[in-house]
């Protein structure tokens, strides 16, 4: 069988004020009807099982928007590469073998979805490896993990390279080189995974599943699956994929995914007078007069004002703000 399982476990710390540690980014709906959680499992409804993965404190939240998956939470956020180990392991046990199909549920994607995810997962059948999904680049973005495709097969290729996330002037070469964007897009067996992330940093931690896995979480290290497992393993494979594609990771995403409003991407209720180049967003309603190029977003009783060049810096605020939060 197929079973799609949804990571829904992050905070999407860069998009505060709109995701809040008790409203994360999947849980809103970035101007759609649906939150970006209930449309990724509506996305993935061809599956024949889904599973959403999670923290204990979203079960609630989740339960409400994916009514009709099975929800499991890892005893611990470790980031992605503890999880994804958790949820195979756990999955492993009730389903036995199958495909799993690894989607992150804060994406904006447009097209022909299904078709390349049941190529993925058919490439995960039939190689028995680590299947990723590979998006064209149109920036040299530092915030995705780039792959270097090898030779080609029928549909996929072998993954030469696999490097998360490189600094502004190596994504830059990769870009000119012909590698890919990851999707944050999997596709494997569990057993092929956790073969492979038994020979990582996750080792320890999977041989502990079975006995321990509170213990088990409480002594791994955060690690996100592309720097624990991706970069290190031998059999990954990716499926070129043509999607309209965006992780949303920060404010100035927006821009990418909304339509122009006069020179300016506005999601909710704006006043805009001689204003120009600006993100603006809000549950309320905002003014904007006189100014270009800047984040304002205002949600609740916080607002905050960046410029866009610098909208990553809102990492800083949330950072200052943990505790008091
Ligand atoms: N259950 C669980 N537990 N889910 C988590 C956790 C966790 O501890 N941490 C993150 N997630 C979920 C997030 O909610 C999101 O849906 C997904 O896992 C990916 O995590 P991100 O934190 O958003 O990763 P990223 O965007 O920095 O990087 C990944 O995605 C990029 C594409 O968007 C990497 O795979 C990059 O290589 C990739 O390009
Ligand atoms: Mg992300």
């Amino acid at each position: 069988p197929l079973v799609a399982l949804v990571l829904a476990g992050g905070t999407g710390t860069r998009l505060y004020p709109a995701s809040r540690s008790d409203r994360p980014k999947q849980f809103q709906s970035f101007g759609h009807e649906q939150s970006l959680l209930a449309r990724t499992v509506e996305r993935a409804g061809f599956a024949d099982e889904t599973y959403v993965l999670t923290r204990e404190d979203y079960v609630e939240g989740v339960r409400e928007r994916a009514p009709g998956a099975a929800v499991l939470t890892e005893p611990e956020p470790k980031d992605t590469g503890p999880a994804l180990a958790y949820a195979a392991h756990r999955i492993r046990e009730q389903v036995g073998d199958c495909v799993l199909l690894c989607l992150p549920s804060d994406h904006h994607v447009e097209g022909e979805f299904q078709a390349v995810a049941e190529r993925a997962a058919r490439t995960a059948a039939e190689t028995g490896g680590l299947v990723t999904v590979g998006i064209e680049p149109s920036r040299a973005a530092t915030e995705y993990g780039y792959i270097k495709p090898g030779a080609s097969v029928d549909g996929y290729s072998s993954v030469e390279r696999f490097h998360e996330k490189p600094d502004e002037s190596t994504a830059r070469a990769y870009v000119e080189e012909g590698f890919y964007w990851n999707a944050g897009l999997f596709a494997w067996t569990p057993t092929a995974f956790l073969a492979a992330a038994s020979e990582t940093p996750l080792g320890p931690l999977i041989e502990r599943l079975d006995d321990d896995p509170a213990a088990a979480f409480d002594a791994v290290e955060s690690v996100s699956v592309d720097h624990a497992v991706l970069e290190r393993a031998e059999d990954v494979y990716v499926v070129p994929a043509d999607l309209a594609w965006d992780d949303l990771g920060s404010w100035d995403a927006l821009e990418r995914v909304l339509d122009d409003t006069d020179g300016n991407a506005v999601l909710g209720d704006a006043l805009l007078i001689d204003a120009d180049g600006n993100v603006v967003a809000t549950d309320g309603h905002v003014s904007v007069v006189g100014v270009s190029d800047l984040v304002v977003a205002s949600f609740g009783d916080r607002t905050l004002v960046v410029p866009k060049a610098q909208a990553q810096r809102v990492r800083e605020v949330v950072a200052r703000l943990r505790g008091e939060d």
